[in-house]
């Protein structure tokens, strides 16, 4: 069943110099249980989506289309209702925990107000749910360190604070926005295969977004590649991996460090992301694409199913860029 149906979803913003399109037609399904990673470099509207479907937008920003959630439509849902639903049932990390955490209060106090407020608990059950999240977060003497404050935690353990107060009330879809951007490597593993594991035992959809693709890989179901607002590709993570259609998505892959290719250098994707208020004619990824041709410039792709449930927004034949590219680099 659809846990989340996202139709034409578009963002646009008022500036002063006129009107920016951060989010275009975007389109997906989620599944109950599965996990999607919605990809693309730094500006390509990736938190935007999630602020639109949260109804967090900035005063200037404007969201239509349509998204439906656990058949309910969130896109100009009153605020009260929109209130109740993320209290409840769509919970959002970010890649600074201090975003939710309040640095006066202990973690304690944080964890239980929730509880009591809208789960309607006594203080001792708030507090023996709040130990147990934090045990289910792997943070080590939690009876203990749960009465100290967000400051007192190391990154990653304050990330953990962060998920588990995120989890509290059992939200049916966590939206984690690039949370473990911030954090070195080897911590940054820890969490994810933590969000993996949370995702099990309490049977949450995800969508994770992230600049990095190699993020993806050990947890996600699905990829959308998203590039100026727009969906470059779509598929099974396997298939984004292996088998990438999209001048885009191979040039990502090429920036994920490997350790079975030896590579001289870290390879990145030349050039910068578009200025949205100023963007080509045509493809958007065009200036940076090495098999961009005459019809690229005159008219934007549209996106294209093929294969195993797959899209592509590219006019290259699928076979011309896996031959030159190699499959699976
Ligand atoms: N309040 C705003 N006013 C105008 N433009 C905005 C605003 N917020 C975001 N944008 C535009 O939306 C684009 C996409 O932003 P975002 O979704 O945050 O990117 P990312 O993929 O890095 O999460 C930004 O590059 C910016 O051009
Ligand atoms: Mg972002």
């Amino acid at each position: 069943m659809n846990l989340l149906s996202v139709r034409d979803l578009s963002v646009t913003f008022h500036t002063e110099d006129g009107e920016v399109t951060a989010v275009n037609d975007l389109n997906f399904d989620l599944l109950k249980g599965e996990t999607l990673g919605i990809v693309g470099e730094s500006g390509s509207g990736k938190s935007q989506t999630a602020f639109a479907m949260m109804g967090l937008l900035a005063k200037n920003g404007h969201a239509s289309g349509s998204v439906m959630f656990n058949g309910q439509e969130l896109i100009g849902l009153p605020e009260h209702l929109l209130n109740k639903v993320r209290a409840n049932e769509i919970a959002m990390i970010f890649q600074d925990p201090m975003t939710s955490l309040n640095p006066y209060l202990k973690v304690s106090e944080q964890l239980e107000e929730v509880l009591c407020l809208h789960k309607g608990m006594s203080k001792a059950e708030a507090r023996a749910e709040s130990i147990r999240m934090l045990d289910a977060v792997k943070i080590p003497a939690a009876a203990k360190r749960i009465t100290m404050y967000p400051h007192e935690f190391s990154g990653g353990m304050r990330q953990r604070v962060m998920i588990a107060m995120a989890l509290l009330c059992r939200p049916k879809l966590l939206i984690a926005d690039e949370p473990t951007t911030a954090l070195d490597v080897t911590v940054q593993a820890q969490i994810m295969s933590l969000l993996n594991e949370l995702k099990r035992d309490f049977d949450t959809t995800i969508i994770l977004i992230t600049h990095d693709l190699g993020v993806v890989a050990g947890i996600c179901d699905h990829v959308l590649v998203m590039y100026a607002g727009r969906t470059m590709e779509y598929g099974g993570v396997d298939d984004i991996f292996y088998h990438p259609t999209h001048p885009y998505t191979t040039g990502l892959l090429g920036a994920v460090p490997r350790v079975d290719i030896e590579l001289p250098e870290l390879r990145t994707i030349a050039g910068n992301p578009p200025n949205l208020q100023n963007l080509p004619k045509g493809c958007p990824f065009q200036e940076r694409c090495a098999y961009a041709f005459a019809l690229c410039q005159q008219n934007i792709p549209p996106l294209t199913g093929f294969g195993n449930h797959r899209q592509r927004s590219c006019f290259q034949a699928i076979e011309t860029i896996t031959a030159t590219e190699g499959v699976g680099l």
